[in-house]
Formats: C-alpha cells, structure tokens, sequence
C-alpha cells in the first residue's frame, strides 16, 4: 500500500505522511518499514563502522553509553551523512534522561509552549504540578490532562523562535551541561570531535501526536551535525530527500535509539506522522525498565541515580508517550548571528509550530500540519 502511494509521484511526502498519520483504517505497519533493531534488514541499511577510539570507555560511561565497540551503528544508501544507532545506553540511563525531559528541562529559564499561554507563576514547576495528577491516572480512563500531558516542546540553549524561525543571541540560557556532555561525546563517536551543543528542542509525543514535514535549516552552520535521542513509546520517522517531492523511507525509531543527521542528509526533509506501541507490547520498553549500575552513579558523575517515587510518574507518561531530544550547534567557529532587530523573546501570540495532535488537529483545521514546511 506505501508503495503504490510513492509510486503517485506528486508530492509523495504529504501522501505517506497521511497514510502514516491516518486513524481508519489504520496504515500497515507490518512491512516495508526500515526497522534497524531486527535482523532481517532493508537493502538500503548499511553497517557503518565507528571510530572506536574516538572516545574513551570512561567517556562513553560518563555519558551513560557503552563503550564505542559495542555501538551497532547503521547508515543508508542514497542518505549521505545519516546514521542510525540503535540503543547505546548502559541500563539505567534512558530512565536518567526521560526523567531530566519530565522533572528538569522543563523548568525555568527554558522556554515551553506553556508559556505562549500561561504566566511564569503557573509554569515555573510543571513537574510539581502533575505529578499527583499523573500518580493517580487510571490507564484508558478519559481524565484531565496533566501540565506535563500538555507539554509539546521545551528549548534549551539558544531558544528557537517559532515565530521568527531563528535563533537570536540574546536569547540564550546555558545549555545542561549532561546532555551537553552526552551530545559531544556521540558527536565524536561519528567524527565530528568539535561539536558544541548550543540548542536543543525536546518533543513531547502521545499516540494521538505528530511533527510536520520540516527541515532544520534555522542553525547558521549547518555543516554540523543533528542529534536525536528518543525514549519511551516507538515512532515512524519519514526520511526523505532535499526537495519536498523526494518520497521518504519510512523507518521506526525505538527507545534508546539515536539518529544523527548530517552532510548532505542535514538539510533533508523529514517527519513524525505516527507515535506506535513499542515492539515489546510492553506497557513500556524493558530497556527503560533497567537500572543504573551503582558504579555509574559514582562521584565521578555529576548525575544521581533516579529515585522510585520519581519514576513511577515517568513510568505513567511513558506507557502513552514519546520524548524526543534534538541538540544542535548554532554557530561555528569564527561565525556570529547576522545583525537583526530581532529580540529573541517569547512572542505572546501562539506562533505557528509543527507540533501537532488529535485535538489540535480539531482546532487548527485550517493549520494543516501535513503542509507545514521550515522549521529549525
Ligand atoms: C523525532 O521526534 O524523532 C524528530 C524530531 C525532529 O525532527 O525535530
């Protein structure tokens, strides 16, 4: 069925995009979707060996990653510059990082789209404010929604201007140093040994979610590398080319899993159409059910080992949910921002973002997700 649609010709993307994203009938998830964690692999998956070296062990376990030889990294043919790798977090830190996107990230002064509508006072610890709210959700029962069920994204760093579609220096708060730590130490594994995280937008999905067709164009240097780290429920990620007409491969993402967009696949276009139950059938994957080893909470580490009540609310939004982290690089070396009168504050009117759900889709009938274009 996929096929035959990409065969259409006519904006292949938007067509598998909404075959994706369709609730009746449901899309066939069954076949014809790159899935890297199953043996059986597409013709276009290829192997991609890493620089082993180019980490130590000691900063791959720092960074809560197994030692680089370990990696099971992928590439395509036809995507120059994409790599996909599957897992490669020690037992415990999936767990550490869904609960910094929950408990942490979220808190001021980085930015959310509760912010567009709310005041300070009310989104200063969303954390706080749900977490009862989440501790007694009764799973399938049809309740109010949490704070945190409301947020869709969050930015860190230099913060995204949805507005604007720009980045602005004076705009910027420091950037967490363990997923700065954690992104430059994947950034070396795959060779760019420079990589400075500068901003990050972390995308916050239900199974009724989706992100737009987009291309992250907005960072002034693009030769560097896009990173995104996923955790909880799976996704079906659409790759597709440098022109919006190139028909995407489809291909799932799993929790734990990492993809990394550069070279010539930096500026290709692609999209979240549809969050799907992961492959387990677990109400969450058995990878986030692990713990942290005691050595990896040692003091060598600025990171703490996440406590049982903390998790049990993770645990709630997970069995329904899908975190996304993306960390950039803005600037390069010897580059600045182009003067512009452009403040970089949060604007007060709802500006036009790519996050979208069931509900949304209701509201913004006119908004058509499926048609929306530049992003980061
Ligand atoms: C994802 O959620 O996997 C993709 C996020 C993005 O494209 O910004």
């Amino acid at each position: 069925m996929a096929a035959a649609l990409l065969e259409q010709g006519e904006d292949a993307f938007r067509r598998l995009f909404k075959y994706y994203k369709r609730r009746q009938p449901p899309p066939d998830l069954s076949g014809g979707i790159v899935d890297f964690s199953r043996a059986q692999q597409n013709c276009k998956v290829l192997i991609t060996p890493l620089n082993v070296t180019s980490i130590s062990d000691q900063e791959a376990r720092k960074a809560g990653l197994q030692p680089v030889c370990k990696w099971k990294a992928y590439g395509l043919d036809d995507y120059p510059g994409f790599m996909f790798i599957s897992d490669p977090f020690l037992p415990g830190w999936q767990r550490y990082w869904a609960k910094q996107c929950l408990k942490i990230y979220p808190r001021k002064p980085n930015v959310c789209n509760l912010d567009l509508h709310m005041s300070r006072d009310e989104t200063t610890d969303l954390w706080e404010q749900s977490r009862e709210q989440l501790r007694l959700k009764v799973p399938g029962k049809r309740e109010a929604k949490s704070l945190l069920e409301k947020l869709r994204w969050v930015t860190l760093g230099y913060h995204y201007n949805w507005e604007t579609k720009k980045y602005s220096p004076d705009h910027f708060t420091a950037f967490p140093t363990d997923l700065a730590y954690l992104s430059e130490q994947v950034a070396a594994a795959c060779g760019f040994q420079q990589f400075k995280a500068e901003a990050g937008i972390l995308n916050y999905y239900h199974f009724d979610s989706s992100l737009g067709i987009h291309v992250d164009e907005s960072e002034i240097d693009c030769s560097k590398p896009l990173l995104s780290f996923s955790f909880g429920q799976s996704a079906v990620f659409l790759l597709g080319g440098l022109k919006r007409q190139d028909p995407p491969l489809p291909m799932f993402i799993h929790s734990g899993d990492i993809v990394i967009m550069s070279g010539r696949s930096r500026l290709f276009y692609h999209a979240v159409p549809r969050i799907v139950p992961n492959p387990e059938g677990r109400a969450i994957p058995s990878c986030l059910e692990n713990v942290m080893a005691r050595d990896s909470c040692s003091a060598d580490t600025s990171y703490q080992q996440s406590d049982e009540g903390d998790w049990e609310i993770c645990m709630k939004y997970l069995q329904n949910s899908r975190i996304n982290m993306t960390v950039r690089q803005v600037v390069g070396v010897g580059q600045s921002f182009p003067i512009t009168s452009e403040t970089g504050k949060v604007a007060g009117s709802q500006p036009y973002s790519y996050h979208q759900d069931a509900e949304e889709d209701h509201e913004h009938k006119r908004q058509k997700l499926e048609t929306a274009t530049e992003s980061p």
